[in-house]
């Protein structure tokens, strides 16, 4: 199965995930966590991802395009992969297509989640990420342990996203209802798409995932 998960920053896109790479067999693949991988390797290319990133705004789809391409032909990603923070612009849905077409593969299910700008900015701005493993805690919601030792892989670098301040993600929002969000039109063309509130608790939204990639 090739899966997008949608939604705007902080909608819960990475943590659900997470669970859905456990319940369908298949990667996750952050399009932000490469970057972000690229960055922390210091590369020329890095850098270039870091001038759009810190200021909130889409990487060009040229570059993306490249990252994508290489990632897919990895193994792992053989019987499908779950989307995450990818595409974001039209011809980065157009291009992907293009790439699923030519391994006789096409998207099956988009799951468009739907939050609010104010949960948006208390997500963001509360969440907290290990380093070593890229597992995800909010101050609130699920707080690092007290220990400062990640309970995924014992790694004690438990951080804030340095775009992840109040100010940034406003940037990243408009960035997505002005560039992203009318690529759900483009999915709903194809009629792949299962919208799903994502509000209240974490447990709830994967509920209501599940139930939606049920429902087909
Ligand atoms: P990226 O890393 O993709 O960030 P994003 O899309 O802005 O999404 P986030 O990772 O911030 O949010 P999420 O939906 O995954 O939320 P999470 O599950 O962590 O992109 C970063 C940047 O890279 C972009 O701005 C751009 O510059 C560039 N980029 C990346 N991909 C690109 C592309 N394809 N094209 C161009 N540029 C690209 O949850 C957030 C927090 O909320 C966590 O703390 C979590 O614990 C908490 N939380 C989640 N769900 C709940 C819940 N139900 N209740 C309470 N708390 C919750």
């Amino acid at each position: 199965m090739d899966l997008v998960l949608f939604g705007p920053p902080g909608a819960g896109k990475g943590t659900q995930a997470k669970f859905l790479v456990k319940s369908l067999g298949i990667p996750q693949i952050s399009t932000g966590d490469m970057m972000r991988a690229e960055r922390a390797l210091g590369s020329e290319l890095g850098a270039r991802f870091d001038s759009f990133m810190s200021a909130g705004k889409l990487v060009p789809d040229e570059l993306v395009l490249e990252l994508m391409a290489k990632r897919l032909a990895r193994d792992d990603a053989k019987a499908g992969a779950i989307f995450d923070g990818y595409p974001r612009t039209v011809q980065q849905a157009e291009a992907l297509d293009a790439l699923l077409a030519s391994l006789d593969r096409k998207i099956d299910r988009v799951i468009a989640l739907d939050v609010v700008l104010e949960d948006v900015v208390e997500r963001i701005t509360g969440r907290r990420v290990c380093l070593g493993c890229g597992q995800t805690y909010h101050v609130r919601y699920s707080p690092p342990p007290e220990s400062g030792v990640c309970v995924s892989c014992q790694g004690t670098k438990i951080v804030q996203r340095s775009d992840d301040t109040e100010e940034v993600v406003r940037h990243r929002y408009t960035e997505y209802q002005e560039k992203t969000a009318c690529l759900l039109d483009y999915y709903r063309g194809l009629g792949v798409v299962s919208e799903v509130d994502g509000r209240g608790g974490l447990d709830e939204v994967t509920q209501r995932i599940q139930q939606a990639l049920e429902a087909r």
